[in-house]
């Protein structure tokens, strides 16, 4: 490991976080939430959003970049308290290993043990890890293991902020004919249509059942960004648009313009049962074409 490619130092509100720069690219990712803010290849614009109202404090989601969720998706089940989207995000991972890995690019390996506080809010011993290889493409993998004597049940996604130039000039291509659960309207199973998927809307859509790749096409900055996954039974497609967004202290006013989330993830009925002793894993790998 040279030291110009991988640095760790306090970001701002005083937290950990990990600088690297390869000859491919440059990223960013904080020990909280073993949560990834910046990917940027080099000669290219980010490929993440983050919005720059986010909050960068103990405790505190950050608003953009990868959140990592784990073990629920949205809501805790049956009403019972604790944070959205679980407590993974908002947790702080150790660092396992850091790497340099020739072409590849750079490696960063963060775990996540069960402890008493997660024993509160979730009934299971689990070790996570997340593996992320910084090159000229983003490969993300995270692993989950049972370390308990019963099986248990998690949802998971990776909550992939994508940049793009303008979100309702975008379309995205990989979700024809999946079913998806409507978070927008009462939760109502629909069915996508054969053409590509366009904003024009809050949406926010579990689509289940889909392990193909998608892809954001961007007219506006004359790219292509594709989300290839492994593991992973359900794509995630969420925009604030503007009402919605008017309510979020950590998002800027038209910060929804400039994004568009593809989750990689295991939600609803593609929640995981994994039996002690298990591990499952889940990966999502990211490359931008320009057209
Ligand atoms: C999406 C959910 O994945 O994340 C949405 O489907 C949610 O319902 C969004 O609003 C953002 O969540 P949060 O907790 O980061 O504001």
């Amino acid at each position: 490991m040279t030291q110009d490619e991988i640095r760790f130092e306090a970001g701002p509100g005083g937290l950990q976080r990990a600088v690297i720069s390869t000859t491919a690219a440059e990223a960013e990712l904080y020990l909280q939430g073993a949560h990834l803010v910046r990917w940027t290849p080099r000669e290219e614009r980010p490929v993440l959003f983050l919005s720059s109202k986010s909050l960068f404090a103990e405790g505190k989601a950050i608003r953009g970049g990868v959140p990592i969720i784990f073990p629920w998706f949205g809501a805790r089940a049956e009403g019972l308290p604790g944070p959205a989207h679980g407590f993974a995000r908002t947790s702080e991972w150790t660092v396992e290993s850091a790497r340099e890995c020739g072409d590849a690019g750079v490696e960063v390996v963060l775990g996540l043990q069960s402890d008493e506080a997660s024993r509160e809010l979730f009934d299971g011993d689990f070790r996570l890890r997340f593996r992320v290889m910084i090159g000229g493409e983003l490969e993300m993998e995270l692993e989950v293991s049972n370390e308990s004597g019963v099986p248990f049940r998690f949802e998971e996604a990776l909550h992939t902020y994508l940049a793009v130039g303008d979100v309702r000039q975008a379309s995205l291509t990989g979700l024809e004919g999946t079913e998806f659960v409507d978070k927008t309207d009462d939760f109502k199973r629909k069915k996508q249509g054969g053409e590509g998927l366009r904003i024009v809307k809050e949406t926010d859509q579990v689509h289940l059942n889909t392990r193909g790749a998608c892809s954001v096409w961007d007219p506006v900055w004359n790219r292509r960004i594709t989300v290839e996954k492994t593991g992973s039974d359900s794509t995630v497609i969420w925009n604030p648009w503007i009402e919605k967004s008017r309510g979020m202290a950590d998002m800027e006013l038209d910060g929804w313009t400039r994004m568009v989330c593809v989750e990689t993830a295991n939600a609803a009925d593609n929640a995981v049962v994994l039996a002690p002793g298990s591990s499952h894993k889940m990966a999502a790998r990211i490359h931008v074409e320009r057209h």
